[in-house]
């Protein structure tokens, strides 16, 4: 146990390091694109999140570095800010890491794996590795792809509907979110067998998909307008075969609006994900999936350990992705795992999968 925390939290580091192996100093320290942080900002704040967690909390030790604790706390100091806050350079941040790293092996040593944080600060790095290549994506450097799949997008498989029970079991790890598990009524439905790809996502562009106003939601057509968004440069350019990707919220709205269809909320893609074999589901994993569904608390949520992670973000328009992307490690994104982020993102591996009522 002990022996394969210390190799798992090598390993995840190893995959962090590669992410910035190729980047010069001066790419590493700044921001590839105005919506991401410097990468040597993951850097630091990964080091600090481990230290605070898995040294100060649990090994009841000073932070090594308070003097940083804000410049890295993603709450107080929010991306578009962490150019302008001092932070380590890239030889600092790995040196933070370093010293950070021992620490952790020794609380690790002296008091042995806890029931939840060593597997906490893991994900969280994880999850920072999927961050990092959005980064490096709008920044022009070399970031995964979704492979190819076997349909279109437009055909759909009827998923029955019933009481269903959704969210994470009391006991292992998931995050404050996914719990308390909870019964939901849900309707008979349709939902699409794979993602949608990039050549169907060109017909619905050159089907007036930008221009018609009446496939998007107000929120939707000003986001596009005030952008002046009119295609998608990724679907134009991706595999015709693989599921379009980097598409924001409204687009995958405004794509099921031109279909007549809708998008699955986070309830049935969750009660069909568990049954995905006999469905036939095919390219989870592929693509984060936008769902219908606003970021909220489960009836009967509590906040744990820490109200940030999700809580500060409950009920503010930000809307449910599931199911992972092929930037996603797959320890990260489970069945019942919630991730988040605002309508109008693009940066984020995501697409769509249709919904239709039965
Ligand atoms: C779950 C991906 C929305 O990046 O804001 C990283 C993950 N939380 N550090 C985010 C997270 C704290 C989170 N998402
Ligand atoms: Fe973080």
């Amino acid at each position: 146990m002990l022996l394969s925390i210390a190799s798992d939290l090598e390993s995840v580091r190893r995959r962090t390091l590669e992410l910035v192996a190729d980047l010069s100093d001066a790419d590493l320290e700044r921001r590839l694109h105005p919506l991401m942080g410097p990468l040597v900002w993951d850097l630091g704040h990964v080091a600090a999140f481990e230290d605070l967690w898995l040294v100060h909390r649990y090994g009841d030790r000073p932070l090594l570095r308070a003097d940083l604790a804000a410049a890295y706390d993603a709450f107080e100091t929010p991306r578009p800010l962490r150019e302008s806050v001092e932070i380590l350079d890239r030889a600092g941040a790995n040196r933070y890491l370093d010293d950070v790293r021992a620490r952790t092996l020794e609380v690790l040593e002296e008091r042995g794996p806890h029931p939840e944080l060593h597997e906490m600060v893991l994900r969280h790095e994880l999850q920072h590795t999927e961050t990092m290549q959005q980064a490096r994506r709008l920044g022009g450097f070399d970031a995964p792809r979704p492979g190819a799949t076997s349909g279109t997008g437009l055909e759909l498989v009827a998923v029955p509907g019933g009481t269903v029970e959704i969210g994470a079991a009391a006991d292992g790890f998931a995050y404050d979110n996914e719990r308390p598990r909870h019964r939901r009524d849900l309707a008979s439905f349709r939902l699409g067998r794979t993602p949608v790809t990039n050549a169907t996502w060109l017909t619905f562009t050159e089907g007036g998909g930008y221009v018609r106003r009446e496939w998007w939601s107000d929120e939707g057509w000003a986001w596009k307008q005030d952008h002046d968004i009119t295609h998608h440069r990724g679907a134009q350019e991706g595999d015709p075969a693989a599921p379009a990707c980097h598409l924001s919220w409204f687009e995958a709205e405004a794509f099921a609006n031109a279909h007549a269809m809708r998008l699955p909320t986070e309830a049935e893609w969750e009660h069909a994900a568990s049954a995905a074999a006999e469905l036939g589901l095919a390219a989870l994993g592929s693509v984060w999936e936008w769902t219908a569904s606003e970021f909220g608390g489960y009836p009967g949520f509590v906040a744990h350990p820490y109200r940030e992670y999700s809580e500060v973000f409950f009920d503010r328009g930000y809307r449910v992705l599931r199911g992972g992307s092929c930037a996603t490690h797959p320890r990260v994104a489970g069945a019942t795992f919630r991730n988040w982020d605002l309508p109008q993102r693009r940066q984020l591996f995501a697409g769509l999968r249709l919904a239709a009522d039965a």
